[in-house]
């Protein structure tokens, strides 16, 4: 009938924004959410550290934390994804982190991380600033049988691997960026302060 005609145009309209917000608008839709938050979290959002709990964190697992009004990532890599790394260097455009605004000093070596299996990172992508999406499958269809777990951004296809480093060939042109962080202990890491600020963790 035709109003299944019309409903299934209008779902198509939906579905389409809703796609758009997903991706470019990510990285917009702070603003409003700041003047509904209370004091101490505009403070968070202006900059003050933010600390992470990741006492439930199970390896391939992801969680995300705000701290400056941005996403930040945290994932706790499996013994197989760090076994990985290494394999990959040859498809990456900058695989020994040479770029060194992309992450704090004590980051910039083979897992991008203070501990190899904990990866903290800024989930912005580095081409136009959407939010990745985190695709820790193993050659699932879409992304081809080489693909060993990573972050795959769906605004214009930019591929990055499990310490955040970009491939070749894609629209990004630096690897994500690794924010100051350090431990506050096994299971609590504070997010905007590096451990050089007050010696090494
Ligand atoms: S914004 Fe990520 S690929 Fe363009």
């Amino acid at each position: 009938m035709s109003t299944d005609g019309v409903d299934k145009g209008r779902r198509r309209v939906l579905t389409a924004l809703t796609t758009v917000v997903g991706g470019v608008g990510t990285a917009y839709v702070l603003a409003p959410f700041v003047l509904s938050m209370t004091p101490s979290a505009r403070a968070q959002a202006a900059g003050a550290p933010v600390e992470a709990d990741i006492s439930k964190l199970e390896p391939g697992q992801q969680i995300t934390y705000e701290w400056r009004g941005k996403p930040v990532w945290i994932v706790r890599r499996t013994e197989q994804n760090l076994k990985d790394l290494p394999t990959l260097n040859e498809q990456l455009l900058d695989p020994n982190s040479e770029l060194t605004s992309q992450q704090p000093a004590y980051a910039q070596n083979p897992t991008r991380s203070i501990k190899p299996e904990v990866l903290v990172l800024v989930g912005i992508c580095t081409h136009l600033g959407c939010s990745p999406t985190y695709r820790p499958e193993i050659a699932p269809s879409d992304l081809g049988p080489d693909w060993k777990g990573g972050f795959f951004c769906p605004c214009h296809g930019s591929r990055f691997d499990l310490a955040g480093r970009v491939y070749s060939g894609v629209p990004a042109p630096k690897n994500l960026e690794v924010p100051d962080y350090k431990f506050l202990s096994d299971t609590r890491i504070l997010i905007g302060v590096g451990q050089d600020a007050q010696g090494a963790a």
